[in-house]
């Protein structure tokens, strides 16, 4: 797919405040850090698109971008974020089941996940959080060329290994690099066959 236009809709506190449009749409989500700017950058190829905050992890919006007038990719505020206060992070849980459970036009959430580190508690928390709310997701390893293939290989391997102590069967995985723009395609021919 080629992404002929990307454009930035509205910042959302809540799930009401989303836009109405019931075209389908692509959230992004992920720990504090861990690449997700980037990788919306590196996917619609517009760098500056999504804006890295200063203040990261303390705004708790769901921002929407138009991508070729046809679907909706949307940054979710991340996960795991130490500054933030316990009224921020029940509002951050509020606001997610409320995104999870009343957005019918999502399609899939992809999750990502920091291809050199081992497999975090967090991640697999939220990875079943998804699950029991049958959320539809995939995985995005990211930052992957910051270690060898090998070093990568393994850790995915590892976060495998600890999810099917859990599941039956394993999500569709995506490697990127933003940096390299490795993964771009793949992810850009999976969202194309769902919209
Ligand atoms: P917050 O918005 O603060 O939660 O972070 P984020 O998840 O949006 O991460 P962001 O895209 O801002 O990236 C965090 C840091 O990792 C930045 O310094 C990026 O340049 C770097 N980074 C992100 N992706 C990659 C990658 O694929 N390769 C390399 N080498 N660095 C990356
Ligand atoms: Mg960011």
């Amino acid at each position: 797919m080629e992404i002929k236009s990307a454009v930035f809709v509205k910042s959302s506190e809540t799930v009401e405040q989303c836009p109405k449009s019931p075209i389908h749409e692509f959230a992004f989500i992920g720990r504090s850090n861990v690449g997700k700017s980037s990788l919306i950058n590196m996917l619609t190829n517009r760098n500056g698109l999504a804006k890295v905050s200063s203040t990261p992890g303390k705004t708790i919006t769901i921002n929407h971008f138009l991508i070729n007038n046809r679907w909706h990719l949307v940054d979710l505020p991340g996960y795991g974020f130490a500054k933030r206060s316990k009224d921020q992070r029940e509002q951050w849980k509020q606001n997610m089941d409320d995104y999870f459970m009343k957005r019918e036009n999502l399609q899939c959430v992809f999750v990502l996940i920091d291809s050199r580190i081992d497999p975090q508690k967090i991640d697999l928390e939220f990875i079943d959080y998804l699950g029991e709310k049958g959320v539809p997701f995939v995985l995005v390893f990211t930052k992957m060329d910051k270690s060898s293939q090998t070093e990568v290989a393994k850790k995915i391997t590892k976060f495998k290994k600890t999810m099917l102590e859990k599941w039956e069967e394993l999500p569709e995985i995506f490697l990127t690099s933003s940096e390299k723009k490795t993964g771009r395609d793949k992810i850009l021919k999976f969202i194309h066959e769902l919209t």
